[in-house]
């Protein structure tokens, strides 16, 4: 039978329905709530707000576990490749052999950007933060094919596997040549033979005379950083691609949106912020100590810690963990100091009774951020690692939005708190 919850008002008594989720979250449904009761809910920052029904990924925050479209995200890193999730992520089942060899070979074909995409990237000042280069060279894609991004919804999803190959695909190259182009060096293109962690690693970092040819470790600590990340459902940045997406707007657009809101240092951010917090702590001679007091007291905020949704350990956090020691390993690195300061840092605050019971726990940022370091990843291109892995997540969304005919455009409602009405004075 199904359930409703009462809501009394005034001199009003109203039975809300009650939707309950395939793992039994329960959401309380007000969506005629103003119409009947001219109420709204007033829920600053939407931490009990479901915004939409998604089939794509499960979170328990409490206990900490992540699923992609039902696979527990330990059992993915284990079995599968990043591009093997993009597929799962995207299409909602895992690849068969002849799926997997297919989306492969679309990704080879779209990863060339167009002659003036190039010198669009070339075009941005040296010093350009690579995810405004980013977020500007997605949304510049959809002027490259206009049939794909129509802003219909209709046409564009007929177009949706090619689009979807363009986006993954190209997210990598745009990130790549931005990288070389920064650092004044020529730009590579990517090799057929390559997969998609050893061609981003290509495009990044091979000279003309002297070819980079990743390791095993690097490209599979590569693969797995983008796996970790492919998808995390109702996040700032995925909620911002969802948002524009309501407005009909084709996937490029909403998906440079989405890089927009992960380059700040609250979502995606954290993991350039964690690096630069940690340099700090190193330059000031403290081994992690003051800098948690500072935490405490307010004056500072521990990047890569506490999270809106898990208060408990982000499950990505403990994978990145556990492989974090044969990745460095594997880089011959054995002794580093900011190391020695995050591993002070995570010991002090798990052990501190402010982050007990505020229930701040490491976040997948707080070690992430160090094997990028080691990989000789430049710490500004960080955000950009986030947003070429999210690629999966957001193609997904956009997808559902853009394929729900009861789709209705995102406009929430706000509590007006400014001057009542007053007349303008004769003078000003
Ligand atoms: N260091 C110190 N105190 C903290 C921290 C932190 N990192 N995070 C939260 N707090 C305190 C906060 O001051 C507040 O204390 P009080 O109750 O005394 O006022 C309490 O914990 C609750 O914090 P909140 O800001 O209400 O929590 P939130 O759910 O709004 O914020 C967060 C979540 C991730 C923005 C926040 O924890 C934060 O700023 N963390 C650091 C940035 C970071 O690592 N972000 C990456 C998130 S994971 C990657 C992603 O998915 O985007």
């Amino acid at each position: 039978m199904s359930k409703t919850a009462t809501l009394k008002i005034d001199d009003q008594e109203l039975e809300l329905p009650v939707i309950v989720g395939s793992e039994g979250e329960k959401a309380v449904d007000v969506r005629k709530l103003r119409a009947t009761t001219g109420y709204i809910t007033y829920d600053e920052g939407f931490g009990n707000t479901g915004s939409c029904q998604s089939e794509i990924t499960y979170i328990d925050g409490e206990v900490g576990i992540l699923r992609y479209r039902g696979y527990p995200i330990e059992q993915l890193s284990e079995k599968c490749s990043f591009v093997e999730v993009a597929y799962l992520v995207i299409y909602g089942e895992l690849p068969t052999v002849e799926q997997r060899e297919r989306f492969s070979a679309a990704l080879t074909e779209q990863a060339p950007l167009r002659a003036g995409m190039e010198r669009f990237i070339q075009n941005f000042p040296r010093d350009a933060h690579p995810m405004a280069v980013l977020s500007s060279s997605l949304n510049a894609l959809g002027a490259y094919y206009p049939n794909i991004a129509s802003n219909n919804h209709k046409r564009d999803l007929e177009h949706f596997d090619e689009a979807a190959a363009i986006a993954l695909s190209k997210v990598r190259t745009i990130a790549a040549h931005t990288y070389r182009v920064n650092n004044g060096l020529p730009l590579n293109y990517p090799k057929k033979d390559l997969g998609y962690s050893e061609n981003f690693l290509h495009l990044m970092f091979s000279a003309p005379y002297d070819e980079y040819v990743a390791t095993p470790e690097v490209a599979a600590a590569i693969n797995f950083f983008f796996l970790l990340h492919a998808e995390h459902e109702q996040n700032c940045s995925t909620s911002i691609v969802r948002m524009v997406a309501s407005a009909g707007a084709n996937l490029f657009a909403s998906a440079a949106a989405g890089v927009n809101a992960l380059w700040g240092p609250l979502h995606g951010g954290a993991n350039q912020a964690v690096l630069e917090m940690l340099n700090a702590i190193h330059a000031d001679g403290d081994d992690g100590s003051k800098f948690i007091e500072a935490a405490k007291n307010g004056k500072a905020r521990l990047m890569g810690f506490g999270h809106r949704v898990y208060k408990n350990y982000d499950p990505r956090a403990k994978i990145i963990k556990g492989s974090f020691d044969k990745a460095l390993d594997s880089l011959g690195i054995t002794d580093d100091s900011l190391l020695d300061i995050a591993r002070n840092l995570e010991a002090a605050a798990l052990s501190d009774d402010y982050f007990i019971s505020r229930k701040l726990y490491p976040n997948v940022d707080f070690y992430s951020g160090l094997i990028m370091n080691a990989l000789k990843i430049p710490v500004e291109m960080f955000t950009v690692m986030f947003a070429i892995g999210r690629m999966p997540g957001w193609i997904a969304q956009w997808h559902e939005v853009a394929s729900n005919p009861k789709a209705k455009i995102n406009r929430p409602r706000q509590i007006y708190v400014g001057p009542v009405p007053r007349d303008v004075p004769d003078v000003v």
